[in-house]
């Protein structure tokens, strides 16, 4: 019997691995992480799954889940949104699956920040522009931000910002990175990035409060950088003529 956590992508059913769908339907219980984890993933558990939906579950509630499929041997489909290295509590559920000494695995999925970027159109990182790209969020009720991980230090290096779990903070946001970025910066605003109901909207750091106004409070990435809007960036070396071929 295996745990298999799951990366159920950013929302779009057909952005889920192929190795994860296979998982999915080989699993006779499917646990997902709430409304963020879409009905087309969930179509792939084989006809008579279990299927819950931890959103309401406390972490022992979760695990005594687990503890009723593995006593009977039953394979566990663990769902939770976007890829499991980022905000996914996955970290907890794996410190109490190896004191139990449950086996499990995990399987990776496409980030909401990638998603994000494809909506734009944008590649994150442009030769001389910005190389580096802060994965990041601000305190939340359940989440203090660690001292040192302030959005104003990662500001400072100029680096692109894919902001999570803030849209709800926004001016806050808008306040920290101004200073560093200064007003002219392509910022953008994507919702709900793949789902139906996509939103955007793309501004400078100066606008970005005015043009997000009535926007949905939840579910969006802030994005902030000087990528997002550059045309007068250098050809990367990689496709240059007399570039080492072997890098490429
Ligand atoms: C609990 S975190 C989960 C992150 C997820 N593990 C990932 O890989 O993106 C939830 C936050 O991720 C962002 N997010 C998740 N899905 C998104 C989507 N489809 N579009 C925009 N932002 C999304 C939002 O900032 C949201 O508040």
């Amino acid at each position: 019997m295996t745990v298999h956590f799951i990366g159920a992508g950013p929302g779009a059913p057909d952005l889920l691995t192929l190795r994860g769908r296979d998982l999915i339907a080989a699993c006779p219980v499917c646990l997902y992480a709430g409304s963020l984890v879409p009905e087309g993933v969930l179509a792939h558990c084989p006809p008579g799954a279990r299927i819950v939906n931890t959103a309401p579950l406390s972490l022992d509630d979760i695990m005594a889940e687990i503890g009723a499929a593995h006593a009977v041997g039953h394979n566990v489909a663990r769902l939770h949104s976007g890829d499991l290295s980022i905000w996914s509590a996955m970290g907890e559920q794996l410190r109490r699956l190896r004191d139990l000494g449950i086996p499990y695995d995990i399987t990776p999925g496409v980030p909401s920040f990638a998603a994000a970027a494809a909506t734009l159109g944008a590649e994150l990182t442009l030769p001389g522009q910005a190389q580096s790209v802060v994965l990041t969020r601000t305190s939340g009720r359940a989440t203090a931000m660690p001292e040192g991980e302030s959005l104003a230090a990662f500001a400072a290096t100029g680096a692109v910002l894919a902001v999570h779990l803030s849209i709800h903070v926004l001016p806050r946001v808008v306040a920290e990175c101004l200073p560093h970025y200064g007003p002219d910066c392509p910022a953008a605003i994507v919702w709900r990035a793949s789902w139906p109901e996509e939103r955007v909207v793309r501004a400078t750091l100066a606008t970005l409060e005015t043009a997000a106004m009535g926007g949905p409070e939840r579910t969006a990435l802030i994005l902030i950088g000087r990528t997002l809007a550059a045309e007068g960036f250098g050809e990367s070396r990689l496709y240059a003529p007399d570039y080492d071929r072997r890098f490429r």
